[in-house]
């Protein structure tokens, strides 16, 4: 097989990251850099045109309100929906954390996950009261949807799938995922953290029925993200969580609530996390998630191919996982290697990865785990190569 082509700042977007420097960041999956206009965004929302959102009788509460409805809007647009599908929460894990608690469960107590999934897509459901089922992976790290086909029953009420692992970077056939969902009267909902900051996601193409994801990882702020539900369903759930902003009519005896996604904003929201969202979703789009998406896939390529070329590391996860690579060198705690890395200039991340069951299939503690975004080039890669040549002098 020829070698991967290098990936040379295809984006040629490095020098809108002023955080970054020198320094070779490979932690995206964690939380995304932020390019300027983020940050201007983010600037001019605080030191300009700061006000409160849906209270104001003054011009620049409106202004904001708009402001703030426009992010709705964008984000929703983003992954293919409508502005009143999209609930703004404090990030994906507060999303799932709202579907878990207030989706009628109309006599279905089941759930069935994967055995790849983040922390908060399994914590939610059980302290819900949810029973879970598990669908196995496939040899390379991908959800067995053959297994869920044969396991989903008319108990479970919803599927929950990481639409992209944030360990494996595996790509989940979303929409054979959201068929055998609906071929039991169970509803889909995707887990799209990973997937949004590196796929063009159509939620209306997959049928997906919720769709959770955060603005950090999107280039965004942190505190802010986002849950799109389809419009009835939203409507048949309740409010959770009580307050300002959320009610129609309020009296000691009884309180009546506005429609969504209103019902499930309670308080004064993160206003500017939502205007730096916005921008966030501006910024992907001009570039296109399709063009993030192959330059992101070729960085993979050429990463897995450099760490098979160096003995004694295993690399994980299937061939075309998106953007994120994780390994471990043989003998050495991946604490160690981030550690050993860290002083090269090269940062990733090292440990469970909020997926300690995916790190009990794998037959590992933890990982060490490069993932890659916009501004990634190959001297990224050059730098983690001889970070982990001087990982395996310093153990030898
Ligand atoms: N879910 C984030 C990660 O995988 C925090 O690093």
């Amino acid at each position: 097989m020829n070698a991967p082509a290098r990936i040379n700042s295809a984006l040629n977007v490095r020098d809108q990251f002023p955080a970054l420097g020198n320094w070779h960041y490979l932690d995206s999956a964690a939380t995304a850099q932020k390019p300027q206009a983020v940050i201007d965004a983010i600037t001019g929302a605080y030191s300009r045109d700061y006000a409160t959102v849906h209270r104001g009788v003054y011009e620049r509460s409106a202004s904001m309100t708009d402001a703030y409805e426009r992010s709705r809007a964008a984000a929703s647009k983003l992954v293919g929906g409508q502005p009143n599908e999209l609930v703004f929460t404090r990030g994906a894990t507060e999303a799932i954390n709202l579907v878990a608690r207030t989706l009628p469960k109309d006599g279905r107590s089941r759930v069935l996950l994967s055995q790849l999934e983040h922390h908060s897509n399994i914590v939610p459901w059980q302290l819900a009261g949810f029973e879970a089922d598990v669908v196995p992976l496939t040899p390379d790290g991908q959800i067995d949807l053959d297994a869920a086909e044969a396991m989903l029953t008319e108990e479970h009420c919803i599927v929950g799938f990481a639409h992209v692992s944030n360990v494996l970077g595996s790509i989940l056939d979303a929409e054979r995922a959201a068929d055998i969902a609906h071929s039991k009267g169970a509803l889909l909902l995707l887990d799209g953290c990973q997937a949004v900051p590196r796929t063009s996601v159509n939620i209306g193409k997959i049928g997906a029925d919720f769709y959770a994801f955060s603005a950090h990882k999107l280039y965004g702020p942190t505190g802010i993200g986002c849950l799109w539900g389809r419009a009835e369903l939203l409507a048949s759930m309740p409010p959770w969580q009580g307050g300002g902003a959320m009610i129609e009519k309020v009296t000691f005896e009884e309180s009546t609530y506005l429609d969504p996604p209103a019902r499930f904003e309670a308080g004064t929201p993160h206003i500017v996390g939502a205007i730096g969202l916005h921008a966030a979703v501006d910024w992907v789009e001009s570039l296109s998630l399709e063009a993030i998406h192959a330059h992101e896939c070729a960085l993979v390529a050429q990463t897995r191919d450099a760490l098979r070329g160096i003995d004694g590391v295993t690399v994980y996860g299937p061939d075309d996982s998106a953007g994120i690579v994780s390994f471990n060198v043989d003998g050495v705690h991946p604490h160690d290697t981030a550690t050993i890395l860290d002083d090269a200039g090269v940062a990733v991340r090292a440990g469970h990865h909020c997926a300690q069951p995916l790190m009990r299939w794998l037959g590992v503690e933890a990982t060490a785990r490069a993932s890659f975004a916009a501004h990634s080039d190959s001297s990224d890669i050059d730098a983690l190569v001889k970070g982990i040549e001087q990982v395996k002098r310093v153990f030898a």
